[in-house]
């Protein structure tokens, strides 16, 4: 029987990391959820030392799923492997991963001790983890460029402290698949107590070979994959799950192993992540990508209708991703709409299932045919931002040239339920009608933020898809990014500005 790779998703704590890809508490454990489903075996849900915010949302995620453990990171210190511990351990199955820095540059310049302080300092924390729970896992960080006898030295102490599982990070994205195959070797061939835990891979994508690279390593002997959906994470990126499950399915004989990933959730997935953070997945993308099954040269439409696997390695359908997804018209009622929403993984209230409703109901007025997609961006719109202190209630634009340049009237609502509601106006010029829309929001909340990112993107195809419009704002240091969805463009920026605007507030408040 082919051996387990066990697979560790990171999407939560280094892919939200990556710049623009913050999520909410909310939106982190509706990410959970959508993992738990996706198969994976353990889910990195945060950094809790970092911020009281990351605390929260470890301990929520942990308290939140069920059939799959939970591992919360920390450094190798005493405190930070005691709040770590706090944040995890109502989960079923929680994982403390502690990590410690084993090249020569880092022990120099970042942490300024010799390596038998490191060793020391590597023993010490397993011990102190191991005395909470048994599922530890040490990572050895920038392991790909350290000393291939320190790292033995290294991984053969923490076993014995109580490591069960053992990391070999690729931190900076450096190494290449053979030499990184050639080191996992040495350790699997060296370390004496290697039997006693699992080694385990962690690729940067900033040379382009995460996927590669942690193959390789599987093809050496580890055991366990840290990756994150869409590849997210610190700079380039992590390397993407779907590519790795998906590889190792497609080229069984070649790596004779197996996870335990449902591919069928490999889609969902990915658009659900895409929808989160307002990234669009690029068309290009292996496996998820708007391209990836599409046949456009001639010779190989030809081949694949006289025979397929001229030039398909595998299916859509086995990642989920379904031709006919058409869903909801104009004469579908709310049961079809609950029914679809629960396919996409959202267990609403009835009340929550009559707002979508409406909201579906109004898209299909507008556009000739509502897909999966439009339904996940209309729950995420409609449904989970309903409760924003800011709210966007009319406006309009008009655009204009020299004396008379573009202005707009913006009507917004203030106050969270349950609150008094303020209703206020007003209108201001700007530069073109997005931002003479962006100044009347600002003038409106009272704040003056700088525009870091403004994207637009097709949320489905045709003329009368959904404009996806991401923004990025910073002020008094703060970021936050806001996303929304809408037929009209103009609208989908001013809402995008709204959610901006809420999540820089909660930023703030958390703060
Ligand atoms: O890239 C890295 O080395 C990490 C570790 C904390 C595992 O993210
Ligand atoms: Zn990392």
């Amino acid at each position: 029987m082919a051996e387990r790779v066990y697979v560790f998703d990171t999407t939560l704590r280094d892919g939200e990391q990556s710049p623009g890809a913050t999520m909410n508490l909310d939106e982190k454990i509706r990410m959970a959820h959508q993992l738990e489903t996706l198969g994976v075996d353990i889910i990195e849900a945060g950094f809790p030392i970092a911020s009281q915010g990351d605390f929260e949302a470890v301990q929520a995620i942990a308290r939140a799923v069920k059939n799959v453990q939970v591992a919360g990171l920390c450094r190798a210190v005493k405190g930070d492997i005691d709040r770590c511990w706090e944040a995890i351990k109502d989960a079923k199955n929680p994982r403390i991963h502690t990590f410690l820095a084993t090249s020569d540059i880092h022990m120099k310049y970042k942490l300024d001790k010799t390596a038998d302080e490191v060793l020391i300092m590597a023993e010490k924390a397993v011990k102190h983890a191991a005395q909470y729970t048994k599922n530890v896992e040490f990572s050895a960080e920038d392991a790909s460029r350290s000393d291939w006898d320190f790292l033995v030295k290294v991984t053969e102490t923490v076993i014995d402290a109580g490591a069960t599982v053992v990391n070999i990070p690729d931190t900076v994205g450096y190494t290449q698949p053979f030499e990184y195959y050639d080191m996992i070797k040495y350790l699997m061939d060296n370390v004496k107590n290697v039997d006693k835990a699992i080694i385990s891979v962690h690729c940067h994508n900033d040379l382009g070979s995460a996927v590669a690279n942690s193959l390789a390593a599987i093809k050496a002997g580890a055991r366990q994959v840290e990756c994150t959906v869409l590849g997210i994470g610190e700079r380039a990126g992590n390397a993407a799950l779907e590519d790795l499950v998906m590889a190792i399915n497609t080229r069984k004989e070649l790596y004779d192993v197996e996870t335990g990933i449902n591919t069928e959730q490999i889609f969902p997935s990915c658009r659900r992540l895409s929808q989160i953070i307002g990234m669009p997945i690029p068309p290009n993308k292996a496996i998820v990508g708007a391209n990836a099954f599409a046949h456009e040269s001639g010779v190989h439409q030809d081949g694949v209708l006289k025979n397929r696997l001229t030039y398909e390695i595998m299916t859509p359908a086995s990642i989920g991703q379904l031709s006919n997804n058409i869903v909801i018209g104009k004469h579908s009622g709310s049961h079809a709409v609950k029914n679809k929403a629960e396919e996409l993984g959202y267990n609403l209230t009835d009340e929550q299932v009559q707002i979508l409703f409406k909201a579906v109901k109004d898209l299909a007025d507008k556009k000739e045919q509502v897909f999966d997609e439009d339904v996940e961006a209309m729950i995420l719109e409609k449904v989970y931002r309903r409760l924003d202190r800011f709210r966007l209630v009319a406006m309009s634009v008009f655009s204009g040239t020299g004396d008379v340049p573009p202005h707009a009237a913006v009507v917004m609502e203030f106050g969270r339920e349950g609150e008094d509601i303020e209703t206020k106006r007003i209108s201001e010029f700007g530069e073109g009608s997005v931002d003479a829309v962006f100044q009347s929001i600002y003038s409106l909340v009272g704040v003056s933020p700088k525009l870091e990112v403004y994207s637009v993107n097709a949320v489905t195809e045709g003329s009368d898809a959904l404009a996806g419009v991401a923004v990025r704002i910073e002020n008094d240091g703060v970021k936050a990014v806001g996303r929304a969805n809408d037929g009209d463009v103009v609208k989908a920026s001013a809402l995008a500005m709204v959610n901006a605007l809420n999540r820089m507030e909660k930023a703030k408040e958390e703060k």
